[in-house]
């Protein structure tokens, strides 16, 4: 009798168990590592599960739809087709953390239909990887219907055991809050409601934010996502604490009252369950670029990967403000605007930053709070109309700053925080990315602080997800690269809009400058890479030097040095920011490893790690062939080996190994630092010490 038979039968559903009343529709990866089985509950009810290596990872799981002007669709269904493929496919990425990504995978789509009035229609698609699996729904015309109100999808996900799980709460506004390890059992997303550092924060109920990665007791890795988010809510999962059951539980608008809204036909996305043996596996899975649709918008070469620096970090410790009036009283507001004398953004503190980058070979300078309206831009219900995208401060030289920057090899980067107000922001954007065309300007930092407006909606929900798309087309239109903060969570678009750049969509370097909280714990990042990193690349903005400065009284920068330096390598993006105050790099010979470190890689080698704890990942250069290696611990001093054999045979690499030196440590001496220049071939080993909190760089740089 098949698993799912039995289950029926153990569960006393079927009053009559024989093998040939009920069909098992099957699909298996290439690699024969996992599997889906699918099949219809005695009432009709569509039920799936999942095995890897014939282990019963997923049990029995349930998948329905709630409607508004419909009755639930969820059982009195039969299947009246299905259909395999096979696929395997190479596909190429224009910039990322390896050249060629192999999308290799069999699929089952099965047709099902209501077997009474009004006979509507739902087709699956499983796909089986040996990374993981991912299925979605189809939902087919209906006569005289043009658009379904989904109030409710009900995909289950029914644990097998209580795993070890690291987790963020279902917020529909941030995802910007610290994890939680914790037993699925012991997981209660309550707890964190009402975060004093977040300037937006809704969490319904007990559900999360994904990724959420698990671990067993035999130590097999689970991470559930979602893949090609498109035009629909993004999905979060309710957690039942007894059962171990995961229930998908969608973003909602409350302007709106419901949770999605579609003309059918139309294809969910995907969900997703990245599946491994071991911890590093997770971070080598591509099953999220895989289930995504291949580059829509050609061409994006205009686009080049970069390190940057910027006026950024010298407002988060408050030397600078961003607004140049200093004052948020509505009277200044838009005229008469008298500058403080803290201004960041001046036509000379930018040429500072311009000239330090093109001395050091970074090709990127941002610029936050050169355009007007951030007199008004936080801590008020009225954003619309605030912000201008191309009106500068008095005090910014925009065109002038242009070509400075040009006349040195930089690109500057364009800021458009919008302040959750994105209706301001889209009848701007034609004229906002015109204006960057003209400059040649190729990329943009966006942000959303704050509650949306409207009034209802939420950053995660289906308005916004559409609002996040319409930007990366317009975008796209202008030869413009986004990277969002405050965004909708990466889910692979990247692959489809590959001027998807980055994003921020967690905890970043930035609550390390004011979070009422002390900052991000050790244990932060090394969660973080086996968890939100694998989602897709993150603007988290390392290189902080002067990492002693406490810009608040209580507030700690968890990191040695040498971690920062790490950073490049282990948290990938192809932007990478030095945020760190021009002065505190100078005359620091660590900040050699910044300039030398890549941004866009052929080839990625995750050399070993275990989540919450520690990672180690290696990356070969596009165009130079040079590989970085970059590890990092928690609150734990350990010893890393590094076995140099994903080298190229017969090439001699000069390198430079920054270390923690003996006595650091990320409390009490974090900027103690070892350089160490050697040579380096194919199969040596190193064991490297790593402190509390601390971390290594090693640049490999092919000896001519
Ligand atoms: C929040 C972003 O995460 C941060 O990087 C930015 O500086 C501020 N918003 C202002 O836009
Ligand atoms: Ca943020």
């Amino acid at each position: 009798m098949n698993k799912l038979l039995a289950l029926f039968c153990i569960a006393g559903f079927l009053i009559s168990c024989s093998q040939q009343e009920t069909v098992t529709l099957s699909v298996t990866s290439p690699g024969k590592i996992n599997s889906i089985d699918f099949q219809l509950s005695p009432s009709g009810e569509p039920i799936y599960l999942v095995s890897h290596n014939e282990k019963v990872i997923i049990d029995a799981s349930s998948m329905g739809f709630d409607f508004k002007d419909q009755k639930s669709l969820k059982d009195n269904l039969k299947v009246i087709n299905s259909e395999k493929k096979a696929v395997h496919k190479t596909w190429e990425m224009p910039w990322g953390e390896q050249k060629e990504v192999v999308n290799a995978y069999n699929e089952l789509m099965i047709e099902l239909e209501e077997d009474t009035a009004p006979h509507r229609k739902i087709n699956l698609y499983f796909r089986a990887y040996d990374d993981g699996i991912g299925f979605r729904y189809e939902f087919l015309p209906q006569p005289g219907v043009d658009s379904l109100v989904i109030m409710d999808e009900n995909t289950e996900f029914q644990l097998t055991e209580d795993y070890t799980a690291w987790w963020l709460p279902g917020d529909w506004d941030i995802y910007e809050h610290l994890y939680s390890t914790t037993k699925v059992s012991e997981i209660d997303a309550t707890t964190k409601r009402n975060d004093p550092n977040l300037a937006q924060t809704y969490i319904p109920e007990n559900a999360l934010n994904t990724p959420v990665t698990m671990r067993g007791n035999d130590g097999i890795h689970l991470s559930f996502h979602e893949a090609n988010l498109t035009d629909y809510a993004g999905m979060t999962l309710k957690v039942d604490n007894e059962s171990l059951k995961l229930t998908s539980e969608l973003v909602g608008s409350d302007r709106l009252g419901y949770k999605v809204k579609r003309a059918l036909p139309f294809k969910t996305p995907w969900r997703t369950i990245q599946i491994a043996e071991k911890a590093t596996e997770l971070i080598d899975s591509k099953l999220i670029v895989n289930l995504n649709e291949p580059n829509k918008i050609g061409d994006v070469s205009w686009f080049k990967p970069k390190k940057y620096v910027g006026i950024w970090w010298e407002m988060h410790i408050g030397k600078s403000t961003w607004d140049y009036a200093g004052s948020q009283d509505m009277n200044t507001f838009s005229k008469d605007l008298k500058p403080t004398g803290k201004h960041g953004a001046t036509t000379e503190n930018t040429k500072k930053y311009i000239d330090f980058a093109a001395k050091n070979g970074i090709t990127g300078v941002l610029i936050e709070g050169w355009n007007t309206g951030w007199e008004h831009w936080i801590g008020f219900e009225d954003r619309e109309g605030v912000f201008d995208f191309v009106t500068p401060y008095p005090d910014y030289d925009l065109e002038e700053l242009n070509q400075y920057a040009k006349d040195r090899g930089v690109e500057i980067i364009m800021h458009h925080e919008t302040s959750a107000a994105p209706r301001t922001y889209e009848q701007q954007l034609d004229t906002a990315y015109q204006l960057m065309k003209k400059l040649g300007i190729h990329s943009v930092k966006t942000g959303y602080v704050g509650k949306i407006i409207p009034k209802g909606e939420y950053h995660h929900g289906q308005w916004m997800v559409n609002h996040y798309r319409k930007v990366l087309e317009t975008g796209a239109k202008y030869q413009v690269a986004i990277n969002a903060h405050e965004p909708i969570k990466a889910t692979g678009i990247r692959r489809t809009y590959p001027n998807a750049i980055a994003r921020e969509g967690l905890r970043g370097q930035e609550f390390n400058a004011w979070s009422a909280d002390g900052g991000n714990p050790p244990e932060h990042l090394p969660i973080v890479a086996f968890t939100r990193m694998l989602a897709g690349p993150i603007d988290f903005t390392p290189g902080v030097f002067d990492i002693g400065l406490p810009t608040k009284e209580d507030n700690h920068i968890s990191t040695t040095l040498a971690q920062q330096l790490a950073l490049y390598v282990v948290v990938y993006s192809p932007v990478q920011m030095a945020c760190d105050l021009p002065e505190n790099y100078e005359g620091q010979p660590a900040f050699q490893f910044i300039r030398d470190v890549g941004v866009d890689w052929d080839q990625t080698v995750v050399l070993n790690g275990e989540v919450g704890d520690f990672v180690t990942i290696a990356r070969k250069e596009r165009e130079t062939g040079n590989w970085f290696v970059g590890g990092i611990t928690d609150e734990n001093k350990r010893e890393i080996s590094i076995d140099f054999n994903f080298l190229d045979e017969g090439t001699t690499y000069d390198a430079i190994v920054y270390k923690d030196a003996e006595d650091a440590h990320f409390m009490t001496n974090p900027t103690a630092i070892t350089i160490e220049n050697t040579e380096i071939t194919k199969g040596e080993t190193l064991h490297i010490p790593l402190v509390e909190g601390g971390g290594f760089a090693i640049s490999l740089i092919q000896k001519k």
